[in-house]
């Protein structure tokens, strides 16, 4: 069937259009690779609105074909019939991690799109709902049980790796994937990588299967976190990464001068650890740097800080790739920034 193909950048944005203009079909799940997203383009649009519509977003239009969507669909089905005039105002999607679903709704409207998940999807067994934002040192948000089995405790598998963990006493982001996928295709066999922040440990595992050979060390602050990162080492079957319990200001004092990359998963504070990723690094490293910011300006704040951090020390940098993450709220992204470092000899 007819599709557009769009970079992941303009994937949301071309979402909408076509969703705006019933061109997107309902029926089909859009795909992904690495690069682009496939959009589904439904009965109503023929060739040539399709055409226009490619032109307009500056996509390709292509033939592909999509699996359907029957079990989403027939999920919006029933919801529709259960809300009436309800259903415009609730967010109707849901993550799936592992065999918990994942909603945003209070009340009423969140038990009935728990119904209508668990009738459409058998295998799963708890649908829970976001009690608020994220929040404090840890980066983790409250969570209220639903319906089904109360658990919290997801199995959820990402890149090749099972990630087992608590979703209400651990950091967890599904739209990560795609940056972990990108960073351990970027790891060299034999590499030193030290990964700040690391949580149950997703970047640190996802590397240490990638790269047999490399050596990688995760360090995260809270306990309950790296709990399950070293279960998750065990699951699996990892001999090559390590987990330490800390503060990384502290922690890097035995990883002196030990990375040939580091990755800094916090956004909101990875500036402050700029000196222990220094202590860290090796003469060369490269450092994946996580930020906020403005959708014009969370760029140049970051690399104008980074840089003017380095050199005033004396370390060289560039800067050698640059992507955005998420939109993280209405006014700003997740950005990721990759350095190269030079320290003097
Ligand atoms: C945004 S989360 C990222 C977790 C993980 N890398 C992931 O992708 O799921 C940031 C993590 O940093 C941890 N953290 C915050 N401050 C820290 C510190 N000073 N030292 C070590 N870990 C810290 C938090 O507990 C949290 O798990």
């Amino acid at each position: 069937m007819l599709a557009l193909k769009v970079n992941k950048k303009q994937a949301e944005k071309a979402r909408h259009y076509l969703e705006v203009h019933a061109q997107l079909s309902t029926k089909h799940k859009i795909y992904g690779d690495n690069s682009f997203i496939y959009l589904p383009i439904g009965p109503s649009a023929d060739d040539k609105t399709a055409r226009a519509a490619a032109k307009k977003l500056g996509a390709s239009l292509v033939e592909k074909g999509f699996e359907k969507l029957r079990e989403r669909s027939a999920y919006r089905q029933i919801l529709a019939k259960e809300l009436g005039e309800k259903y415009a105002e609730v967010t109707k999607s849901y993550d799936l991690i592992g065999n918990i679903a994942l909603i945003d709704a209070e009340g009423s409207a969140a038990k009935k799109i728990a119904s209508a998940i668990m009738q459409t999807n058998r295998n799963i067994q708890t649908v829970i709902s976001k009690g608020g934002a994220v929040k404090g040192r840890y980066r983790t948000r409250s969570y209220r049980h639903v319906a089904g089995k109360r658990n919290f405790v997801a199995t959820y598998k990402e890149n090749g790796a099972v990630l087992k963990f608590d979703i209400r006493k651990t950091f967890f982001s599904s739209r990560l994937a795609y940056d972990r996928l990108r960073i351990a295709k970027l790891v060299k066999d034999n590499e030193n990588v030290l990964v700040m922040f690391a949580g149950m440990g997703p970047f640190a595992i996802e590397i240490g299967i990638m790269h047999k050979g490399a050596n990688v060390v995760g360090i995260e602050l809270n306990r309950s976190a790296y709990g399950y990162m070293r279960q998750n080492i065990i699951l699996n079957r990892l001999k090559n990464v390590t987990a330490e319990v800390g503060d990384v200001k502290k922690a890097v004092a035995k990883y002196r001068g030990f990375a040939d990359r580091i990755v800094m998963p916090l956004p909101k504070d990875a500036y402050d650890f700029l000196g222990s990723a220094l202590t860290a690094a090796k003469r060369r490293c490269i450092i994946h740097y996580y930020g906020f910011g403005g959708k014009d300006s969370a760029y140049s704040e970051h690399e104008q800080k980074v840089r003017r951090f380095f050199e005033s020390k004396g370390v060289k940098v560039k800067v050698i790739g640059r992507r955005e993450v998420r939109k993280y709220s209405p006014a700003e992204i997740e950005v990721v920034i990759d350095f190269q470092i030079s320290k003097p000899r």
